[in-house]
């Protein structure tokens, strides 16, 4: 209680708020994570034949059919009390800032219109030719993340159609780093949730805040290697944790 205490005055003493999430935050919807044991997605699944440019060039209906899995998946759950209270938080700090590595659509559906991707989106595919965006098709048959699918072709120039999200040795989107970047190296708060803090460059971000002199407050139920930087750690899940922290920030 006195963890949560100390993180809500400095929340809303702050005046530049950056929120940054992972797959954590949107556990509690029912999407898995992908280190957390027995339930994390590359427990279950090999990155390397999934999620890098190699795997789609070599079995492009594997790695489609298991990102529209995944957004059968997403489309299917609702946002939880964890993405609400985010959308509180922007509510009641207008300069904040949601920048998530999620490629689900959660914060949007609860409310955080501006939120940056930095590692792309389930629902933005585009042409690997042309770069055209492209119209997802409607979701069809029993969901099941071997199921093979063919990428649709893109209607500007016929090219293969390819999930908008970051593979494993892309650049992350450079309007997305930017502002992310921005945002943590111009907050007096940063939020970290859900997160193991162990991929790069997107892990930087919160480093960076911590550097630029903002505190940086955790909610995660295990420990991560952001324990160290964070001035603040509250140990919990993110459905669990932040209602409680956003009243006591700001009592009605
Ligand atoms: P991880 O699976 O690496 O970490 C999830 C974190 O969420 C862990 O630290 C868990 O302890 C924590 N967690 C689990 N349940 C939680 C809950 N209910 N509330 C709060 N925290 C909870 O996921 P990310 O850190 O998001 O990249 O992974 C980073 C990137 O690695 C992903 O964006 C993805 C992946 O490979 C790409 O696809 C490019």
């Amino acid at each position: 209680m006195e963890h949560l205490r100390e993180a809500a005055k400095l929340l809303a003493q702050a005046q530049r708020v950056a929120v940054f999430t992972g797959a954590g935050i949107s556990a509690e919807s029912g999407v898995p994570t992908f280190r957390d044991a027995l339930t994390g997605l590359w427990e279950r699944f090999d990155a390397q034949s999934l999620a890098t440019p190699q795997a789609f060039q070599e079995d492009p209906e594997l790695v489609w059919g298991w990102y529209e899995w995944r957004r059968h998946r997403v489309t299917s759950v609702r946002p939880n009390a964890g993405h609400d209270a985010v959308a509180a938080i922007e509510a009641h700090a207008p300069h904040t800032a949601v920048i998530t590595q999620n490629v689900d659509d959660l914060h949007e559906r609860a409310g955080s219109a501006q939120s940056v991707h930095l590692h792309g989106s389930l629902f933005a595919p585009r042409c690997t030719i042309c770069a055209e965006p492209a119209v997802l098709p409607a979701l069809t048959g029993e969901p099941d993340g071997g199921r093979r699918l063919a990428p649709p072709s893109c209607a500007s120039c016929g090219g293969m159609i390819r999930p908008g999200v970051v593979w494993f040795g892309e650049s992350l989107p450079e309007a997305a780093l930017e502002a992310a970047v921005r945002a943590a190296a111009d907050a007096d708060v940063l939020l970290t949730i859900g997160t193991s803090g162990l991929v790069y460059p997107a892990a930087e971000i919160p480093r960076l805040a911590a550097r630029s002199g903002a505190a940086v407050i955790q909610v995660n139920p295990q420990p991560t290697p952001l324990d160290r930087i964070a001035a603040v750690n509250l140990h919990g899940p993110a459905a669990g944790t932040l209602p409680d922290l956003v009243s006591l920030a700001w009592p009605d």
